[in-house]
């Protein structure tokens, strides 16, 4: 989604500012700009990739100090104009900004009343010029930016740069904000990532912050006035070099990156010894582990996928309620909060509009709730206080990977510990932390070697539509792998539990429509293969996921054999296949693995 990043120092800015962009890219944007000031403001925008913004630039750009921006569209269309930086009709101001003016309309019109012409669709232009009418009448630079704010509603994250004032001046709502303070230079950034190859001195401003950035210094104040409590962090996880590795594709790299992932993850955590798993972060005595009445586990997309594996996992080990949620849908539900219940929000970029907003219904309520998230420092880690990082480290790709398998293990780490407290024997524990042990080789088999997945892409690379079946734990995994094929490869996927099919989507079938069938010799393996039996009666091929020497094959088309493990363990095997076919689909088509098109890595709207 949109991206800031923004630079004061003695350097050039302009090439920092362009490599910030790049390091940005990954969150999906359609267009990109910079600001500079060099005795003017100079900006430079288009649309299209960094790259293309790359061509207009001239060679050499003088200044030390400016803004730069990725636009994901939300007001108005792809365009030149819409794209961020914004400058006033004198010249004097430029701003970048994350979010949405709700009261934009409103104010655009009373702007067009003044005499304004504003050259573009956007909510974000009318605050260039709001300020600008603070400063011709006199107020400083903060104080116009503050009144501005004051008279808008929705959510930002802004950066304003000004031709007579060497200075940035940044602030928060609602959309991620974070600054960096160097040796003689200050960074900023929507995203740590970019930050971090610059410096480890991190503030993460907060809601209703706003700051004044210097070359020297960064001095956040509240938007109400008075001094803010925001105060420097030393980042000390390393993230890493986010590069390609060799590998084509960040997607590719990704995939092939989680048997070492999940090692991280589950590292320190297994206590075999007690059957159980150790999860520092959680804030859960046994006592409130065993008298809670229920778990919730909310997230969006991938998350979801996992939350619903982790449902069906801690409700099996641990013999407790527990249920996943759809974060856009939970706040607007208004749900009842059981201050003893336990509560996850489960996400890769922590800064999900969505899920962050139920956090804050459930706090609002009297509940606590756990983040299991990836990225460190993030909003939704922030707020939650409490919780499981997942290791994942960098996840460039917008389609979701190794975050997925690293929450779904965070989630069966904590059915383990919950299951010890409630329900099941040492003996249990011992033997699932055996075979989870063995996971990540087995990955890393089942990738040196991952079977007939070329067979797969030639029946799906030319279908209508694809359908997704499972059961038990493996019918999230089709959800997980629709999901994959269709933001990717933009084929329309419907996922159902196998034996929901019948009431509905197989209407659908036809000679030769393909159906992608998860299906681990578990306790639903006969139930499954009638559902496949179903399918071919109506002429579907099937693309079929099993354990190795299960004679289930002999049911398939295209027999894509993985691993044998403990069933509850099985969804950290049998979603690396569709990932594999989704990035082999998308490749066949043509399309743009690592940006489809629309989406974007970190969705921080709701
Ligand atoms: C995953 O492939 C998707 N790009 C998307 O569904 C994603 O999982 C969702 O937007 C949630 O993101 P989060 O994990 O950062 O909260």
């Amino acid at each position: 989604m949109c991206g800031i990043f923004g630079f004061i120092g003695n350097r050039a800015a302009a090439p920092l500012l362009v490599e910030g962009l790049r390091r940005l890219e990954y969150r999906g944007y359609d267009s990109s700009g910079i600001v500079v000031r060099n005795g003017d403001l100079q900006v430079y925008k288009k649309v299209g990739k960094v790259s293309e913004l790359s061509k207009i630039l001239p060679n050499h750009i003088e200044g030390n100090s400016g803004i730069a921006h990725t636009r994901w569209a939300t007001h108005g269309g792809v365009t030149d104009s819409n794209a961020h930086p914004h400058l006033s009709e004198n010249g004097d101001v430029a701003v970048v900004h994350n979010g949405i003016i709700d009261n934009a309309r409103g104010i655009r019109k009373r702007l067009e009343d003044r005499g304004f012409e504003l050259k573009s669709e956007t909510d974000s232009e009318a605050l260039v010029h709001m300020i600008t009418i603070g400063l011709d009448s006199g107020q400083e630079p903060l104080e116009a930016v503050r009144q501005t704010l004051n008279r808008l509603s929705g959510t930002w994250g802004l950066c304003v740069l000004f031709k007579e004032h060497d200075m940035i001046i940044c602030a928060r709502n609602g959309s991620p904000l974070i600054l960096g303070q160097g040796d003689g230079e200050s960074f900023i950034s929507s995203d740590p990532h970019a930050l971090s190859r610059h410096t480890q001195n991190i503030f993460f401003l907060e809601d209703g912050d706003m700051a004044v950035i210097n070359k020297d210094g960064i001095d956040i104040s509240r938007l109400e006035g008075g001094s803010s409590s925001t105060s420097m962090t030393v980042i000390e996880d390393d993230w890493g070099e986010a590069d390609m590795a060799g590998y084509p594709h960040f997607m590719l790299k990704e995939i092939h990156e989680q048997p070492e992932a999940l090692r991280r993850c589950i590292s320190g955590r297994l206590d075999r010894a007690n059957g159980s798993a150790k999860l520092g972060g959680l804030k859960l005595e046994p006592v409130r582990l065993r008298s809670a009445p229920h778990v919730r586990l909310i997230g969006c997309g991938t998350a979801l996928n996992a939350c619903k594996i982790g449902q069906l996992a801690i409700e099996s080990l641990a013999r407790i309620p527990a249920v996943a949620h759809v974060a856009s849908e939970f706040r607007y539900n208004d749900p009842v909060i059981n201050p003893n219940a336990i509560h996850f929000a489960v996400s890769q970029s922590g800064e999900t509009a969505d899920t962050l907003s139920a956090v804050k219904e459930i706090q609002l309520k009297g509940g606590d709730v756990h983040g299991i998230v990836n990225v460190v420092g993030s909003t939704i880690a922030r707020l939650c206080g409490q919780g499981v990082y997942i290791h994942s480290g960098p996840e460039q790709a917008v389609a979701s990977t190794k975050a997925f398998t690293n929450m779904v293990a965070s989630l069966l780490l904590f059915a383990l510990r919950i299951g010890r407290t409630r329900s099941f024997s040492r003996e249990r524990g011992r033997s699932i932390i055996d075979d989870f042990q063995k996971i990540p080789d087995l990955m890393e088999n089942y990738l040196s070697n991952p079977g007939p997945i070329d067979e797969a892409v030639e029946l799906l690379k030319e279908a209508k539509s694809v359908l997704f079946l499972g059961r038990g734990l493996s019918a999230p995994v089709a959800s997980e792998g629709a999901l994959k094929l269709m933001e990717i490869a933009y084929i329309p996927c419907l996922a159902y539990p196998a034996g929901e099919m019948k009431h509905g989507p197989i209407a659908l079938l036809e000679e030769g429509s393909p159906v992608v069938v998860i299906a681990p010799n578990d306790r639903h393996r006969e139930k499954t293969i009638s559902s496949m039996h179903e399918c071919k009666a109506r002429g579907a091929k099937i693309i079929l996921i099993h354990e190795e020497g299960d004679s289930i094959s002999e049911e398939a088309d295209v027999s894509i054999a993985i691993p044998k493990c403990d069933s509850i363990l099985t969804p950290l095997l049998s979603v690396v296949p569709t990932q594999l076919i989704a990035y082999k689909v998308a490749l066949a088509l043509g399309c743009d693995v690592d940006r489809p098109r629309n989406l974007a890595k970190s969705v921080t709207v709701e």
